[in-house]
């Protein structure tokens, strides 16, 4: 990919999620598209793979998004390697589905605590810097940001307030140059679903995979892309993508 055009020269971003999947793919399209890119995620072995894999400079950076300390060290170290921040992805989240009746609860907090404050927690620390760069908030939000179903309760709850949080961010940042984009995804081809401990829901979703054309990451990479891409005065504040297949 070495002839993509340079089209982020000299913007620096910061993706949470970064060791697989969704994030991996918009940290390797960012860094293509010429961005100097931090890398965040727990696994720093999987981040030092896509480091070497990257086209241009990507600092791995072992962050925990559900730690708030974690959040404002990987911010500051990005800012203090690179000089700057222009596009924070908040991509890292869990999707531990399962019904509400008898469910393990501590599996809720995990995913309010990542999905959701992990991303309060990440666009806080990051916004002095973006509102200094007139930079780009990207929220890997879900179709279930927009349809709640059984069995994704808890998981739809932090997608709506995922949602919800990136509407009040926009009004209050967007006239002074700071856009926000939502990404709802439908069924992408991930790691998601094989850390679902119930295993009716896991086995639910390896099922609905083997009966459509899932999205790949790279297909969310690009949508990232063509949304930070814009010229400054064009915000795309959502962008809804799911496979043909799914109904
Ligand atoms: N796949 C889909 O069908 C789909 C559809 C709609 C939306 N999404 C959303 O897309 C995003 C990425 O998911 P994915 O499908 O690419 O799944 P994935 O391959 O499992 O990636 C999830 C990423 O989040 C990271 N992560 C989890 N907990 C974290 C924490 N506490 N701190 C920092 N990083 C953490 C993981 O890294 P470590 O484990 O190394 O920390 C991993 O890099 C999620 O927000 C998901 O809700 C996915």
């Amino acid at each position: 990919m070495s002839n993509t055009s340079q089209t982020l020269s000299g913007k620096v971003a910061l993706v949470t999620g970064a060791s697989s999947g969704i994030g991996e793919a918009v940290a390797l399209a960012l860094s293509a598209a010429g961005a100097k890119v931090a890398a965040g995620a727990r696994r720093l072995d999987r981040l030092a793979t896509v480091a070497e894999r990257a086209e241009g400079e990507v600092l791995p950076l072992e962050l925990d998004v559900s730690d708030q300390p974690s959040v404002r060290a990987a911010v500051a170290a990005t800012v203090e390697r690179f000089g700057r921040l222009d596009v924070l992805v908040n991509n890292a989240g869990v999707m531990l589905n399962g019904l509400i009746e008898g469910a393990d609860t501590t599996e809720w907090e995990r995913m309010v605590g990542t999905n959701l404050l992990g991303t309060m927690y990440a666009t806080h620390a990051a916004l002095p810097h973006l509102l200094e760069s007139k930079g780009t908030v990207v929220q890997l939000s879900s179709t279930s940001g927009r349809i709640a179903n059984a069995g994704a309760g808890v998981y739809a709850a932090t997608k709506f307030g995922v949602n919800a949080f990136s509407e009040s961010l926009r009004q209050e940042v967007t006239t002074r140059g700071v856009r926000v984009v939502v990404v709802e995804p439908g069924f992408t081809s991930t790691e998601l679903i094989d850390h679902i401990s119930d295993q009716g829901s896991r086995a639910m979703a390896a099922q609905l995979a083997t009966q459509m054309r899932t999205l790949q990451p790279a297909d969310i990479a690009a949508a990232v892309l063509y949304a930070v891409g814009q010229p400054a005065h064009v915000a795309v504040n959502e962008i809804l993508i799911r496979p043909t297949d799914q109904s």
